[in-house]
This record gives structure tokens, C-alpha cells and sequence, in this order.
């Protein structure tokens, strides 16, 4: 067996080390027992108190013998759709987990580092992550453009299908050129925010400090998202070539891949496209050219939704405790390390070579009107055709679940659909004729997000599907500000039928709770776990006074 002083000295020489020691004393034990706590505490030199709170905040610490290959089984909204709880009965000795990202062909039970896919126990089975389905007609891709090539995953299938020409020129310009270049594009984050990615580069090259850092956020942890994992198992390379495009941009000289748990495939297909990409020297001491390095590492996440928002990420990174932080001052200034650092999404830094290849304009018009560029949109739920559909900015919804993807299955009707997986809240009734983009959804009072979307169909309980979603918002709430951590339990359980009896009180209570979340709340998760409330009272009344009348 590895001894712990190997287990360490194969990490502790490398930035960010925390999170591979504790997956390397996980696997090899299959749990995270005291002993090894206490032995990573004294040398990474953190307080036993503050690693163990750190480490029980994850899921997929396990703490007791055998914890890590005990089968868990999707809860999300979808999958309990699905028959998820049919499945548990079946396997048995089992847990529940969060949404673990495969929407599209539910339901996934996480086994070890295994990720099988079924409706019941017998019919599980292990399979690649499906290709995105084709464009729809008329319209042009960005990030999947080429993503159906075969061989496309491995480097030398990257470069004989384009790959590398993008940044290859732009290298021979300068970091200011290429600013340029990715500001007049109009690219935006596809993460969640959308904030313009040129500005957000430019204020990390005008950044005093360093080394600077580039940090690829690939936690993808919203119920309803997967377009990232197929981006990273099919376009690996694609997202390195971006993120290297950065860091000629910005002068950072390190970079990290933060990837979800549940996604032990991807791992897999990431840890090669790096060894490919360093024995090709692509990254390493030379990358951007003789003399300016550019390192690279991919960590592994451990199971807390949280851990998307950015700043949560740098800390669950650097190892401390994975709550937000406070902000200002803002990652690109004190980012990892508390130096200048570039967090993007998978789906923003896999279109950059797309747009150093093509330019600009290009990038801009492939969006609708004055919508820039593209994004991907996770479809599933209640549609024929679940799937990942990159689509223009601009593009109308309902064209989307109706035409492209086959609208509601058996012939029936879409009564609801979410945003931004669950962030967003529902869009119902003559709100499905919205357009997608951020300014047309932001005026439906909801946005556009990383772009998952759940369709509900007539036939569903809109008020237990608001439920779960708060539920999920509630178990994944980090605590940190009393507003979010006892209102996502509070609106849990009027949802569930533990509330008022009272129409007129159950309304207030509720409204109150939602309006106080939103002011109060400090990150994005308490701010949006209200939007669920406020659009279920908007579009169902009538399903929420039948639901507090009968006091379920
Ligand atoms: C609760 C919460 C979860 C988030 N999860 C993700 C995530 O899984 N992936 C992601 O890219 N951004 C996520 N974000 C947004 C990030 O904080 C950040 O805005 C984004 O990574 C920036 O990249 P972009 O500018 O390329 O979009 C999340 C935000 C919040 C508030
Ligand atoms: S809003 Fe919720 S998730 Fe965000 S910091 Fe506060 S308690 Fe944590």
C-alpha cells in the first residue's frame, strides 16, 4: 500500500495541494478516516478543527469504511421525474446525491469512479456522454462546431481539425491585440453572470502582482446543466487552447481546470489531454513562446454546489473553507493567492479559439439581431429530444423546445419550463414566446444562466417540483448568512405542506421570505432560490391554493 509520505510527496511540491491529498488518502482507504485526517492536518499545517469542518462539508467525503464506494443516486428534479426513487429501492444499500450533471439520459448512480446510467437496478449501465445533437437548421455552431470530428479529444486530432491556428497567429501579435480582438467579439461568460470576458482579462493584465492566474470553472454543479462535461470530453483541447489564449492575454503563468466530483470520465480525458499537451510542450516552460511558461493543472472538487460561484472556488482551491468571500475586492485582483486571477467558464474559454480563428465579427453576427455569439442550452425533462443544442443568441424558446427538440412527448403540452437550470426560476404560459438572451429573459423577471433549461409538462405537480428545487437550495446553501440558510429551509417547508393554512397568510409568509432572500443574501445562491417561489405564485395560483388547502 502507498504509504502517506509517498501520498504527500506526490502533491506537496504542486500549488493548490489540499484537495489531491485528500482524494489521494480517499481512494487509496476508500474513506477519510481520523488517523489520515490528522495526518494531513499536521503537514499541510492546518487546524485539525478547521480540516475537519472543511472536509465534512463536502458530499463525497466519505468518513466511514467503504464510504466512497456506497452507490449514490441522482435526486435532481429530473431524475425523480424519472423514477429515482424506484431505482434506490432496487440497488438497495445506497445514498442520494445532487444533480450530477446527466439530465440527458437519466438516471446516474455515482459508484466509485464509475458513473452508470438506468432506470432500474438491472439496467445499469457505463457510457460515454452523448454528442450533441445537430444544429438546428439555418443556424451556425461556435464550440461545437467541430466538436463531432472524430478524434477530435486527442491532440493530434485537435490540430488536424484546426486546432491551435487561433492562437498560433494571435501569438504573433501582442497580449493588447488580442484584448482587442476578444472585447469587439462581444464574448460574455457562459458561467452564470455574463460578464464580458475582454474586460475581464484587460483588468487582470492591468493588475499589479503575480504570478496571475487563469482558473477554468468546470464545477457545472446546477441541476439541469451538462453542456459543460461534453465540451471537456470531446473538445478537451479546445478549452486548454483558451485558456492558454488567456493567459498570453492576461500574462498569467499558471492556470487550474476545477472540476466537479461527479465527472470521473472527464477526469480521466483531462488528465490525458494535459500529459499530450505537455509532452507536445503546448503547456510548460516554453508554452507562449521562449521564456514565458504557462502550468497547468486540473483539481478535482469534492461535492458542494457552492464551490461554482467563483470566489468559493478560489478557497476550496487554496484550501480553506469553501464559502463565498466578500466582495469587493474581486478575483481579478485578488483571486487565488489574493493575485490577479481570470475565472471562466468551460463553455466562455472553449469559443475563444473559435473566435482568434475566425475573428471577431464573425463571432459577433453568429448571433440574432444585437446578440452576440452563441450558447449552449442543456435541454431535458418532459422533451423528445434531450440534449445539449447550441443555438444563436437570440434565438426564440419556444422554436427550441417545440421544433428543434421535439416539444412535449405523447402528445401533450409544455406547461413550465426553468431557467438557468434551477436558478432562474419558471417561465410558463405566453413567456415561453421569449427570445434567448439575457436582456429578453431578464425582462421575463428571470435570466438566462449557464443555460439549462427543464421542461415540465402539463401533467406535473408544479408545486412539489418547486419542492425539490428548494430542497436542493436548501441542502446546497453554504450557511454563511442567516437570510439564505434559514429561508431556503423556511420556504422548504411551506412548499412541502408545513405551513400556514391560510391562503392570505401562506402568500405573505412566503412573499416576505423571497423579497427579504433577494435584498439580503450575499451571493448568487440565496439571491436566485427565490425566484422559484416568486414565478410559482406568478403562473400556478391555482395549483398553490390547492396545494395550501389541502396542507400537502
Ligand atoms: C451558486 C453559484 C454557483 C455557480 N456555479 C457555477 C458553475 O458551476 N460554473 C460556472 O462556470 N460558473 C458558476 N457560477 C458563476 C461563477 O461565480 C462565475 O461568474 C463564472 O465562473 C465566471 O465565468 P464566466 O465569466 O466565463 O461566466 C456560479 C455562481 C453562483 C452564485
Ligand atoms: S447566500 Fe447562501 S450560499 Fe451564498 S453565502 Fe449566503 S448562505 Fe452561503
Amino acid at each position: 500500500m502507498t504509504t502517506d509520505r509517498e501520498l504527500f510527496d506526490r502533491w506537496l511540491d504542486q500549488p493548490a495541494p489540499l484537495l489531491p491529498v485528500l482524494h489521494a488518502f480517499h481512494e487509496r482507504d476508500g474513506y477519510l478516516s481520523e488517523e489520515a485526517l490528522r495526518s494531513i492536518a499536521a503537514e499541510l499545517r492546518i487546524p485539525i478543527a478547521d480540516l475537519f469542518g472543511t472536509v465534512t462539508f463536502y458530499h463525497h467525503f466519505a468518513r466511514e469504511p467503504e464510504g466512497r464506494h456506497t452507490p449514490r443516486v441522482c435526486e435532481g428534479p429530473i431524475c425523480t421525474l424519472r423514477g429515482a426513487k424506484r431505482l434506490k429501492t432496487g440497488l438497495g444499500r445506497c445514498a442520494g446525491m445532487p444533480c450530477p450533471g446527466r439530465c440527458d439520459e437519466p438516471v446516474p448512480v455515482l459508484l466509485g469512479d464509475r458513473v452508470l446510467i438506468g432506470a432500474t437496478a438491472d439496467l445499469l449501465v457505463e457510457r460515454p456522454s452523448p454528442l450533441p445533437p445537430p444544429p438546428a437548421a439555418g443556424t451556425t455552431e461556435c464550440v461545437f462546431s467541430r466538436i463531432r470530428e472524430p478524434g477530435r479529444a486527442t491532440l493530434a486530432g485537435y490540430l488536424a481539425t484546426g486546432g491551435y491556428a487561433g492562437l498560433d497567429a494571435a501569438r504573433t501579435g501582442s497580449p493588447d491585440e488580442l484584448l482587442e480582438l476578444i472585447d469587439t467579439s462581444g464574448l460574455a461568460g457562459r458561467g452564470g453572470a455574463g460578464f464580458p470576458t475582454g474586460r475581464k482579462w484587460r483588468a487582470v493584465a492591468d493588475a499589479a502582482g503575480s504570478p496571475k492566474t487563469i482558473v477554468c470553472n468546470a464545477d457545472e454543479g446546477e441541476p439541469g446543466c451538462f453542456k459543460d462535461r461534453a465540451l471537456l470530453d470531446y473538445d478537451p483541447h479546445a478549452v486548454i487552447e483558451g485558456m492558454l489564449a488567456a493567459g498570453f492575454a492576461t500574462g498569467a503563468t499558471r492556470g487550474f481546470i476545477y472540476l466537479r466530483y461527479e465527472y470521473p470520465a472527464t477526469l480521466g480525458i483531462l488528465e490525458t489531454a494535459l500529459a499530450e499537451s505537455r509532452a507536445a510542450g503546448r503547456i510548460g516552460p516554453d508554452a507562449l513562446g521562449p521564456g514565458r511558461g504557462f502550468e497547468l493543472y486540473v483539481r478535482r472538487g469534492a461535492g458542494a454546489y457552492i464551490c461554482g460561484e467563483e470566489t468559493s472556488l478560489l478557497n476550496s482551491l487554496e484550501g480553506s473553507h469553501p464559502f463565498p468571500r466578500n466582495r469587493p475586492p474581486f478575483p481579478v485582483t485578488h483571486g487565488f493567492e489574493n493575485l490577479p486571477t481570470a475565472v471562466n467558464n468551460v463553455e466562455t474559454l472553449a469559443s475563444v479559439p473559435h473566435i482568434l480563428a475566425h475573428g471577431s465579427d464573425w463571432y459577433r453576427e453568429l448571433g440574432i439581431g444585437d446578440h452576440a455569439g452563441t450558447k449552449v442550452i442543456s435541454l431535458s425533462g418532459d422533451v423528445e429530444r434531450p440534449g445539449n443544442y447550441e443555438v444563436p443568441m437570440g434565438f426564440p424558446l419556444r422554436r427550441l423546445l417545440e421544433d428543434v427538440a421535439g416539444g412535449a412527448p405523447g402528445g401533450r403540452g409544455i406547461q413550465a419550463v426553468t431557467m438557468a437550470g434551477l436558478s432562474g426560476g419558471f417561465l410558463a404560459g405566453d413567456d415561453l414566446d421569449v427570445t434567448l438572451d439575457e436582456p429578453g429573459i431578464r425582462a421575463k423577471r428571470s435570466f438566462l444562466g449557464a443555460g439549462g433549461i427543464m421542461v415540465f409538462d402539463d401533467s406535473r405537480d408544479m408545486v412539489s417540483i418547486a419542492h425539490s428545487a428548494m430542497e436542493f437550495f436548501a441542502e446546497e446553501s453554504c450557511g454563511k448568512c442567516f437570510p439564505c440558510r434559514i429561508g431556503t429551509r423556511r420556504l422548504t417547508e411551506r412548499l412541502g405542506g408545513d405551513g400556514p393554512g391560510d391562503l392570505g397568510t401562506w402568500v405573505d409568509e412566503v412573499t416576505d421570505l423571497s423579497q427579504t432572500m433577494k435584498e439580503t443574501s450575499a451571493c448568487g445562491l440565496g439571491q436566485a432560490a427565490p425566484l422559484i417561489t416568486e414565478s410559482l405564485l406568478r403562473y400556478f395560483p391555482e395549483q398553490v391554493t390547492r396545494h395550501v388547502e389541502a396542507g400537502v
